[in-house]
């Protein structure tokens, strides 16, 4: 079989079924707390005390024992397998773990990551699985991309959309650039590109494909008929 490039985009829809809240969803995480306060450089130097505690309780969250990767990012997993970690990447705005802890390899976390910190004066990044408490070490901050702040391996992700066979985003609202962008990116490049996730997103009409449905469900069958198609080739 012709082996294609597969970019695939991750939000926050993906992990919901784990038990992650998203966003923008009623009880999402963005109803309970501001924006400004707790996603932006500017609210950390105003209460930074208030910004480790917001990170420190999704920390909290995702080590609980009942948060698994659940069917979607297990099959995205078993894609990158059969396909080669050089044909499968995924690029994800989740600061979760999930990807990895499902055995994917490739992932490119573009909002960084919830289980790491870095020091702010060296931009050494560490591994963290505890709370931070501030007071402790003033220069140690989430390594989360807040909003004004620019997402990372950007040169990567767009390099890897050009050259991709199929783009295909699961579980994002399509509310947040740059990754909102991508499937226009994708589009100008002749990528197919497809859309999986619970309901329209406001990129809705920029998908050539769609399928609508929960993740666990639709995202295992969507890789399955791809792998099929592909051997069938
Ligand atoms: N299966 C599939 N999709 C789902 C599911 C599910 N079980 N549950 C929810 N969704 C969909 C919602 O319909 C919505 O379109 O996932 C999407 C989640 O959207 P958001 O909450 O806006 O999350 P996301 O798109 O990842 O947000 C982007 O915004 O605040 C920032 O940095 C944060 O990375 C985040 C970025």
């Amino acid at each position: 079989m012709a082996i294609p490039k597969i970019v695939v985009l991750t939000g926050a829809g993906i992990s919901a079924e784990s038990g992650l809240a998203t966003f923008r969803a009623q009880n999402g995480l963005w109803e309970g707390h501001n924006v400004n306060d707790v996603a932006t450089y500017e609210g950390y130097l105003r209460d930074p005390i208030l910004v480790h505690n917001f990170y420190n309780m999704l920390r909290n969250q995702l080590q609980q024992p009942t948060v698994k990767p659940n069917p979607a990012h297990l099959s995205l997993a078993e894609l990158e397998t059969k396909l080669g970690s050089d044909n499968v990447t995924i690029i994800t705005q989740n600061v979760d773990n999930l990807h990895e802890q499902a055995g994917s390899k490739n992932v490119l976390h573009m909002h960084g990551e919830l289980l790491k910190v870095r020091n702010e004066k060296t931009g050494q990044i560490f591994d963290c699985y505890q709370d931070i408490c501030y007071t402790d070490n003033k220069l140690i901050r989430p390594h989360i991309v807040w909003f004004g702040e620019i997402p990372l391996y950007m040169e990567q992700i767009y390099q890897q959309l050009a050259q991709a066979d199929y783009f295909i985003a699961i579980g994002t609202s399509g509310h947040v650039y740059p990754a909102a962008g991508f499937v226009q990116f994708a589009n100008e490049y002749g990528v197919k590109t497809i859309e999986l996730n619970l309901e329209p997103s406001l990129k809705e009409n920029q998908f050539s494909s769609k399928i609508y449905g929960p993740a666990s469900q639709i995202v295992p069958s969507f890789v399955a008929q791809l792998l099929a198609e592909l051997s069938a080739d």
